[in-house]
Parts: structure tokens; sequence; C-alpha cells
């Protein structure tokens, strides 16, 4: 019995809610420390670059799959190879990406719900430096009640927006909380960066120092370009596949492209001004912003008020991000084997939050259980952000640019483009082909040490 694939319900309901999966903790609570523990402006231009030659091109790439297939990561390489087991299996990583991240990142959602109730409470009112901010985090993050309980009842919430639906849950709740979000960090960001003291941190975030960068530090800015965009997993993939073909794919994709860097950028002019302005070193980990915001909110009037705002919509930032990541799974399983999308949603959450729960206690509990001399945390986010997304990235270019029938591909990314000007489908033909899968791989060997 097949039913008509649901649908966006509107033009801008696609790119909203794509860039609610693209915008979330990716900006504002890893890339920030990121930046922090791999010395600034260098590896910001690193991170820029591949966004821009790695990122977008295979972002269009994965979208036009998805738009063209419509179907889940699995389903769309069955259809578009007649059933070639290699590339089906790309799209079974990218599930398996989906459900390794979801597993983790569940866990920092919870922490800012948490973080929500400690702003109501009034637990940072008193707090003049970001030192008190970073022990009340040391203590809450050792927690196994407060970071278990957060991390089930986040999982809890994602599961209740996807049995709700796609068009109806994550439509709506996109269209409201994104715009709010951004005006708060514009906030923050001016309140940073007029501090007094506050220029040693933008000259951090502007001046190039190029020592700092190393392969490490370069894999790590690829991952987090994957990362952050929420690609080389199927999320944009499914994400496209509700995508009506009357859309222009490239400028769509662009504005989530644009939107997510311009976040994260604005999140990095957020943090560090503040950061150095209170004396702070800016090598912090994951800890990061919640040492630095809570405290940063105590300088602005009606503080209390924007600090409760502000952890509800990053809580909310990291719903459309999870419930993207759900998604996936969802709809792979729905589509495949025909399960019941209720069904799925709730058994597949519970799954993940079990299998999050080492994650949950690796800054207390399990913090010295070590594999490979990571936390289960470390280790999760090393497998899925560094490794998953950029192999399965370098796949979906690969296949758009060498294998698929180049007639299709060119057809398909010009439907629902009436003007686009010849030189860009040209010039993404080329870095889909050429640029992207090179700066992978090179990125790759240079990591490994071969190159
Ligand atoms: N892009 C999301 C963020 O930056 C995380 C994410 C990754 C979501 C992969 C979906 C898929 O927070």
């Amino acid at each position: 019995m097949e039913k008509q694939r649901e649908q966006w319900g509107s033009k801008i309901g696609f790119i909203l809610a794509a860039a609610g999966s693209a915008v979330g903790l990716g900006n504002i609570w890893k890339y920030p420390y990121l930046v922090g523990e791999n010395g600034g402006a260098a590896f910001i231009l690193v991170y820029l670059i591949c966004v821009l030659l790695v990122g977008l091109p295979i972002a269009v790439a994965e979208i036009l799959i998805g738009r063209t297939a419509q179907q889940n990561p699995v389903g769309s390489f069955r259809i578009l190879t007649n059933g070639n087991r290699f590339w089906m299996g790309i799209g079974l990583l990218g599930v398996l990406a989906g459900f390794i991240i979801l597993s983790y990142y569940n866990v920092i959602a919870g922490w800012s719900l948490g973080y929500v109730i400690q702003s109501i409470g009034g637990r940072f009112e008193s707090m003049i430096h970001p030192q008190q901010a970073g022990e009340m985090f040391s203590c809450l993050s050792a927690s196994t009640g407060w970071c278990v309980g957060y991390h089930l009842l986040f999982m809890a919430l994602t599961v209740g927006i996807i049995y709700a639906g796609v068009t109806k849950g994550i439509e709506r709740a996109s269209k409201v909380l994104m715009p709010l979000l951004f005006l708060l960090i514009v906030v923050l960001v001016i309140r940073g960066i007029t501090l007094p003291g506050a220029r040693p941190g933008i000259r951090y975030l502007l001046k190039a120092d190029f020592s700092a960068i190393t392969a490490d530090a370069v894999l790590l800015a690829l991952g987090q370009a994957f990362f952050s965009l929420s690609l080389g997993m199927g999320a944009l993939l499914t994400y496209g596949s509700y995508m009506s073909r009357r859309e222009n794919i490239i400028t769509s994709t662009s504005w989530i492209v644009g939107l997510d860097t311009l976040i994260a950028l604005l999140a990095g002019f957020m943090i560090f001004p503040a950061l150095f302005a209170m004396g702070l070193e800016p090598a912090q980990g994951p800890a990061l912003i919640f040492n630095m915001l809570p405290v940063l909110f105590n300088d602005i009037p009606g503080g209390y008020f924007f600090r409760i705002l502000f952890f509800i919509l990053l809580a909310l930032a990291a719903l459309t991000s999870t419930i993207s990541l759900l998604e996936v799974i969802t709809s792979f399983l729905v589509d495949e084997y025909h399960f019941r999308r209720h069904r799925v949603a709730v058994i597949m959450g519970g799954l993940i939050a079990l299998f999050g729960i080492p994650s949950a206690l690796s800054f207390g509990a399990w913090s010295e259980i070590r594999i490979a001399g990571k936390t289960f945390f470390d280790l999760s986010d090393f497998i899925a952000a560094n490794i998953l997304l950029p192999v399965g990235g370098l796949c979906i270019a690969l296949f758009v640019g060498w294998f698929w029938r180049s007639g299709s591909v060119k057809t398909e990314l010009l439907t629902g483009t009436q003007t686009l000007p010849v030189w860009i489908s040209g010039l993404w033909i080329f870095l889909i082909r050429f640029i992207a899968p090179v700066l992978v791989l090179i990125i790759f060997l240079q990591k490994i040490g071969i190159l």
C-alpha cells in the first residue's frame, strides 16, 4: 500500500527545517571549543575553506540524491544504482553514523535542558567569575543522576516530535525558533565585544597564526564542517526526499550552509572576546560554553531572563537537530521494512538512549574508562564526526561526480531552477568531481601520516 510521500508545506519550510538540522550544538557548543583548542583564527580559516570547497558542493549532492530518489539513504542508493550493494552499504553507514551521533549529542542536549532549570533557579545570579560556573559545571556533569536524567528526558522530547510526523512537528518548530536564537546571539556578541579588555579576543578570532595548524587540526576542521552541516550521513538527503521538485537546490542549499556558518562564526564572537576580557584560557574543551555563558549574562540588564531564554533556545536548536538524526533512522526502517513509524520512533529512541548512557557517564563515574585513550563520549564523537561523516561525504561526492549518469545529474540539478547560470552548475560539477574528493582524501592521508 503506497502512500503519497509527505512533503514540506512550503518552500521556506525545507530551508528552515534543514537549517534547523544544521544549526545546533555543533555551532554553539562544539565550534567554539574546537576553535579554542586549535588556536583561533587559523583554524577558522581552514574550517571556512572546508565548508566552501567540500561542505557546500557535497550538501548540494546529498539533497539532490534525496530529492531525486524520494527515499531514505539506503533506499535512495538502491533506486539510483539498481540495487548496488556497495552504495546501499554507504547509505547504511550513514544510518549507523546517525545512531552514534544521536547517542552522544543527546547528552549535551540534555545538559542544555538542565541549564534551563539551573537558570530558572537563579543559580548563576551571584557569580562574577566563570571559574565559579566552571566548578558548578564539573559538579553537574559528573553527577550520574543529573546527566542520565536529562539525557533520557531529552530523548523523550525527540521521540515525541518524530511521533507527531514530519511536516507538522519539524516544520512548525523550526519556523519560530531559529530567528529568536539568532537575535539573542547577536545581543551577546555585542555585549562581548564591548566589554573592556575584549580586544585580544577579537584579535584571536581574526589574526591567523598558522603554526597551530597540524594535520589533526585540519581533520578536526573538516569533521566539524560535516558535523555542523549535518552532512555525510543522510540527514540532508532524507530532508531532501521530502522536497518538491519545483525548488532550486543550489539557492536553498546555499542558504542553509550560509546560515549555519554565520551562526558558528557569531558563536565565536559571542564567546572569545568575553573570555579574553575575563582573563581565561581558550582551551577548555566541551565545558567551554557552560563555563562562559551563564556568567556573561550577569553583565546584561535582564540577564536572568535572557539566560533562561538562551538555554531554552539552545535546547530547542539541539532538538531540531536530534529530530533530524532520529528521522534518518526512522525513515530508513519505515521505508525499507514497513515498520510502523510510531513504533520505530519509540523503540529506536529507547535503544539510542541506552547506547548513549556510557557517553553520559564519561564526565563523571566512567571518566576513567578509556578506549584508545578516549572516553566513550570522545570516542563516539571521533568515530562519527571525524571518520564516518567524511567517508560518507567522500562517497557521496564520488557517486554523484563519477557513478551517477552525468546526464541525469545535470537534468536533476536543473529541475526547479529556471535561471541558473551555466557557470554555476559547471563549477559545482568541477568541485564535486575533483576538488571535494581530493581534499577529503588528502586530509585523511595526512592524518594517517602517509602524505
Ligand atoms: N548539524 C548539527 C549541529 O550542528 C548536528 C548534526 C549532525 C545533526 C549530523 C544531524 C546530522 O548541531
